[in-house]
């Protein structure tokens, strides 16, 4: 074997991150990063989230797959829950190692498909169960049974917290679940689509697009920016904690993407769903400040870079206002993520064609 390095091994791949390569073609949603409009199957994201339910957000991105009708879908998310919590007593006996998001992972391994209700009805409505039931077990708290009469968003929020919350909570959160339905071809979609290319079952799919979404370059940013705005505190804090950080080479959490060029529209979205809270919330008032002086301050450090608010910033400072553990943040995405999964393994199907790229060989030759 000649083990000498080859000098192509040494050049940048151009194909690293497969960024800007078009992998699929597909109906449901465009991620348009110059002019920072987010359509989900020909409507604008702010035309869905805190204008429709998440059901009928739902429903109208499944329409092509012979979804239609929006009170069914309700019922059958309903459903979909109470058959759900059937696995819930496994849950409860797992191994107290396993944090919240690997227990909804052992739940939807666990859980038992039928003809009774379409996959993606019953992976997507027993997701909240899980994420509620998992959460509860880890605080040493009783599951509590879902309401297949609620919507998901109400549902889950009383399967967190015990009782019915707020209609403002709910609608909140509601707003959130629609908010990231979908969002093009992510590291998590892609995973979805190419286990679904190989006709394995929908389990399947979202269980690897699970893994995908559970690295930090992909789901876990909305985290960290609780800890900045903590570690803020005051407003008067911002400028200064924010201008040292920057000074230090770190990143502000909650601002820049890798497509968006502008704003995301999603965080604007978010931030007018805080108005369903109230105002008196101080922690909202820190975070407008803190946004305000990150903004200034990214502009006066990267004059050529236009790095802006993502979904992430406005992410955070929302389902903490709900009352929403930062340690579910990333369950609670995969949740709201998991119908628009379902949506690209659904369409990959539909191509009958199996994802298989190909590689370019740069190792040593033989002799
Ligand atoms: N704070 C400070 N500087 C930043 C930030 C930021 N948030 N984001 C990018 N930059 C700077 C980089 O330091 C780099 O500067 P340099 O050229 O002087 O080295 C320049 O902008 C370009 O950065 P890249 O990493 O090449 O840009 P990319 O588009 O690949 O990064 C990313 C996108 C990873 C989201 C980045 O903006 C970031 O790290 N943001 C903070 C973390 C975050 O909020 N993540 C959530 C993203 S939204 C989502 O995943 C759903």
């Amino acid at each position: 074997m000649t083990e000498a390095p080859n000098p192509a091994q040494m050049l940048p791949d151009p194909t690293a991150g497969l960024e800007g390569v078009v992998a699929a073609t597909t109906r449901l949603s465009d991620v348009d990063g110059q002019n920072g409009v987010l359509i989900l199957r020909g409507r604008k994201i702010e035309d869905l989230a805190g204008v429709v339910s998440f059901e009928d957000a739902v429903m109208h991105l499944w329409q092509d797959f012979g979804f239609t009708d929006a009170a069914s879908m309700a019922r059958a998310f309903g459903d979909a829950r109470m058959t759900a919590f059937d696995v819930v007593p496994l849950l409860e006996g797992a191994s107290s190692s396993l944090d919240v998001y690997e227990r909804m992972q052992l739940g939807l391994a666990a859980l038992v498909l039928n003809k009774d209700l379409p996959a993606p009805i019953a992976i997507s409505g027993a997701l909240p169960v899980f994420l509620a039931a998992s959460h509860r077990i880890a605080t040493g708290l009783k599951p509590i049974a879902p309401d297949a009469g609620l919507t998901t968003a109400v549902d889950l929020l009383r399967m967190l917290v015990g009782d019915i919350q707020p209609s403002g909570y709910s609608d909140a959160l509601d707003r959130y679940l629609v908010t990231i339905l979908d969002h093009g071809l992510n590291a998590s979609t892609f995973t979805a689509r190419v286990i679904g290319s190989t006709q394995a079952d929908m389990k399947q799919a979202i269980l690897g697009a699970m893994g995908a979404l559970s690295g930090p370059l992909h789901g876990g940013a909305p985290g960290p920016v609780l800890d900045m705005i903590d570690a803020i505190g005051q407003p008067e804090n911002a400028a200064a904690w924010i201008t040292d950080a920057l000074d230090r080479k770190e990143r502000l959490m909650g601002f820049g993407h890798r497509i968006y060029r502008t704003r995301d529209p999603r965080a604007d979205v978010l931030k007018a769903g805080l108005q369903l809270l109230g105002s008196e919330n101080p922690k909202v008032q820190l975070a407008e400040n803190i946004e305000n002086e990150a903004l200034a301050a990214l502009k006066r450090a990267k004059p050529d870079r236009p790095l802006d608010t993502n979904v992430e910033f406005y992410t955070a400072v929302l389902l903490d206002a709900i009352g929403i553990d930062r340690s579910l943040f990333t369950p609670l995405f995969a949740t709201g993520r998991t119908p628009g999964w379902c949506a690209h393994v659904l369409e990959q199907q539909q191509t009958g064609k199996l994802i298989r790229p190909a590689s370019q060989y740069v190792g040593p030759k033989p002799d």
